[in-house]
């Protein structure tokens, strides 16, 4: 393999001191009221200097130097945290930190577009403030397995297809695990695991507790969703005499996490799938377009595995020009994977997918496409579709890039899967724990790190949780639903174990994360937790507001409301 140039990240002044993120006297002199919508126009700085951003009066963006390694004064090497603040227009309120998951997840996006949710939904009385984890969107080191020249041959890489023989599949990942890291032995990616990001985040609060002028240290609030949950739960067991409030919610069980092999994950995927066709007969024909003639529910899901059969038999071709703009198939593995994803969202997606599998009995596509072009534009990497896209490589920043390469570091040398019969026992693993989850999750997410070999700097490898328990300065309240398709309430449960004092919140719904379905009894379990410091009592389950295929959607906030529960879920 040729030399390649170094990737360097946008935005980045070439003139800044060696060590830029000592402050300097003269230091945040060159702030400014003018508004930006892109943090290349945001000159970094030492210090916390908050500038209009997003034509929004709520928000405010800063963008803050920090160092590579904080823990090695031999390299004076630095980067850059892009910051969004949310406001509630009173500066001295409570800060939340928030994170919305990925790995890859920008926080920044999620802020800008759809920050009044979270404001909505933990108080309208605190700052949100959320970040770009490192190698995230708007935040240094540059992530990304076509690093420097490489980018422009990033077109003609593709990964093997889902459908192809066991042992292609397993090559193929291997192949791409082995040029990625051999792409980034020279840059600074290996700068970029979570342990790394929680630096940040300690080194942030500090930042901002000292620019408001406070005494003492700085307590550290912080809401976490699907990924951002084990970005908490490290924060917590490293950090544990700061935690002033956290909530985890759509738990990722942390321990796995470290491994990269997460076959909990897929724990309830199943108890998902069942509930589609619980909500689809509970709710009858004239609400459920998969109804069909169906007299039990047993039968109505003995329809669909029959669909996926007939499916893999004879494919459904589209190509009216009405409905689609290119033309395609629908096999059995496109259905899976669909349906899978539509889990996630339960209250907003069911009626669609009962509409497409009913189309699809009497083998029209229609229902598909238009769901697949609508959300084309928000297909963004996720914990459950594949882990890279091998279609476009976005040489600005690739969502599914960061996945791989955060989840990888993160995995560090605990990853087990080393040869192809490793290959085949951890993908037996997940084909256990779910029949309707195992088969996708083994073939994306579990083969992600074969043939990697980055590994963060010592100060930034995480040392495990200690498995006696931690014991946190303010308990943590993890909240699940109890039919979460990619992060169980098992896991939740199992974290909750490691964490004195804190509790596990149930919501009695289908979908990731327990903002995917509306309920007042959930919130106000949060609200109460986070104004109040009160703790829902053990083995409460708030149940939703409204079941799916029964949601009589409010006219005005509901598509916003959607969009932004939507976004939140593609993680
Ligand atoms: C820094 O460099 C010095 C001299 O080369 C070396 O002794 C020391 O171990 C280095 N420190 C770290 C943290 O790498
Ligand atoms: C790592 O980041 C530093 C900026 O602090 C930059 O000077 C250096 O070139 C980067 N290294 C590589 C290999 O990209
Ligand atoms: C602003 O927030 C602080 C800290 O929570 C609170 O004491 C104060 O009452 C708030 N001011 C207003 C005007 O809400
Ligand atoms: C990166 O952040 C910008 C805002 O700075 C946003 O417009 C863009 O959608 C984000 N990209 C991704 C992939 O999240
Ligand atoms: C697993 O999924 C692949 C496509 O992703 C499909 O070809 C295969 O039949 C599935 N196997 C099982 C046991 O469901
Ligand atoms: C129910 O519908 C399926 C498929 O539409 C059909 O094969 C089956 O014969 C029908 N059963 C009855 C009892 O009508
Ligand atoms: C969950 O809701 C269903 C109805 O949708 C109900 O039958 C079930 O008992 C509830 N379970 C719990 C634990 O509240």
């Amino acid at each position: 393999m040729g030399r390649f140039t170094t990737f360097v990240t946008a935005g980045l002044a070439a003139t800044a001191a060696a060590r830029p993120w000592e402050r300097r006297q003269d230091d945040g002199d060159d702030s400014t009221d003018s508004m930006v919508y892109d943090f290349a126009d945001i000159e970094p700085s030492a210090d916390i200097v908050w500038v209009p951003c997003f034509d929004d009066p709520k928000l405010s963006c800063a963008n803050l130097y920090v160092p590579m390694d904080y823990y090695d004064d031999n390299n004076t090497d630095w980067t850059t945290i892009a910051w969004i603040k949310y406001s509630s227009g009173n500066d001295s309120a409570q800060d939340i930190l928030f994170n919305p998951g990925g790995p890859g997840g920008s926080g920044i996006d999620y802020v800008a577009t759809s920050g009044w949710f979270l404001a909505e939904t933990l108080g309208e009385q605190y700052n949100i403030i959320s970040f770009d984890p490192r190698g995230v969107n708007n935040s240094g080191p540059g992530l990304t397995c076509f690093p420097g020249d490489l980018a422009d041959w990033s077109d003609w890489y593709t990964a093997a297809s889902l459908t192809a023989p066991l042992p292609e599949q397993y090559a193929s990942n291997k192949a791409y695990g082995e040029f990625c890291s051999a792409a980034n032995a020279a840059t600074n990616a290996s700068f970029s695991g979570t342990v790394a990001t929680t630096q940040d985040i300690m080194y942030f609060i500090d930042e901002n507790h000292l620019a408001k002028g406070l005494d003492g240290s700085a307590e550290l609030w912080f809401y976490g969703v699907s990924y951002g949950t084990v970005m908490g739960q490290t924060l917590a067991a490293l950090y544990p005499d700061r935690i002033g409030r956290m909530i985890l919610d759509g738990n990722v069980y942390g321990v796995q996490h470290y491994t990269g092999v997460i076959t909990s994950d897929v724990d309830d995927t199943d108890i998902a799938f069942h509930s589609f066709f619980q909500y689809c007969y509970a709710a009858g024909p004239a609400r459920c377009a998969f109804y069909g003639n169906s007299t039990t529910q047993q039968q109505m899901e003995d329809r669909y595995i029959s669909l996926l059969q007939k499916l893999r038999d004879e494919p459904v071709g589209y190509a009216d020009l009405d409905v689609a703009s290119y033309p395609g198939v629908v096999r059995d593995v496109d259905i899976s994977s669909t349906a899978f994803s539509m889990m996630y969202d339960a209250l907003t997606n069911f009626p669609t997918l009962a509409v497409i599998l009913s189309e699809l009995e009497n083998g029209v596509a229609d229902a598909y496409v238009a769901y697949q072009t609508a959300s084309s534009d928000s297909s963004i990497a996720s914990r459950s579709i594949s882990a890279r896209n091998p279609v476009a490589h976005d040489p600005n920043y690739d969502s599914s890039e960061a996945l791989q390469l955060i989840t990888c570091l993160d995995a560090n040398t605990n990853y087990p899967v080393d040869s192809y019969d490793d290959f085949l026992d951890a993908r037996a693993l997940y084909m256990q724990e779910s029949f309707y989850g195992g088969n996708g999750t083994s073939l994306t997410n579990m083969p992600m790190c074969v043939g990697m070999s980055l590994s963060p700097p010592p100060s930034q490898r995480f040392p495990g949780f200690e498995l006696s328990g931690i014991s946190t300065a303010f308990p943590i309240l993890f909240t699940n639903t109890l039919a979460d398709p990619i992060t169980p309430i098992s896991s939740a449960e199992a974290m909750s174990a490691l964490f004195g004092g804190s509790v596990v919140l149930a919501q009695n719904s289908t979908g990731h994360s327990v903002t995917s379905s509306k309920s007042q009894c959930s919130v106000q379990y949060m609200q109460e937790y986070l104004s109040e410091g009160w703790l829902p009592p053990r083995d409460t389950v708030c149940q939703p507001d409204v079941l799916p295929f029964m949601d009589e959607e409010e006219e005005g906030g509901g598509e916003r409301r959607r969009l932004a529960v939507r976004r939140l879920r593609s993680w």
